[in-house]
């Protein structure tokens, strides 16, 4: 069972937006199904680098975009993301070290944390940008 289903519900309206989600919930779920059958370190440390530098990529076209329309709650959202990467890059580090394992718990806190980011703060720049034609 994966951790993490898609759902309709989800959709922010944009499609880009939406597939780069899809991706991150992807990512996800193969870090959640990797850690099950217990995979070697090297494989979850892989993985846990492309959700990290994925996520990166998706904040980075998410605050280009809002720039690019002089979104309103821009600096809010950057702080927002830079909250997010800084803690999976701190995840990162200490798992490479040795300090911390990917557990369930982990996975559910990064799971939360998407869904609440995608139904929370990103849905609220949904209209903004569909009225500016943004797909
Ligand atoms: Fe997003």
């Amino acid at each position: 069972m994966a951790l993490f289903i898609w759902k309709d519900e989800y959709s922010v309206g944009i499609s880009s937006i939406d597939e780069e989600h899809k991706k991150l919930v992807s990512l996800l779920n193969e870090l959640h199904s990797s850690m099950l059958s217990a995979s070697a370190h090297s494989i979850l440390e892989k993985l846990l680098t492309e959700l990290s530098e994925y996520t990166i990529y998706h904040f980075k076209n998410e605050e280009n975009l809002m720039k690019d329309h002089k979104y309103p709650k821009y600096e809010e959202q950057k702080k927002y993301h830079k909250f997010f990467t800084d803690k999976i890059a701190t995840y990162l580090e200490d798992f490479k070290n040795g300090k911390i394992f990917i557990t369930v718990e982990l996975l559910f806190f990064l799971k939360d944390w998407l869904i609440n980011h995608i139904n929370g703060i990103d849905k609220q720049y949904s209209d903004f940008f569909i009225e500016r034609g943004v797909k």
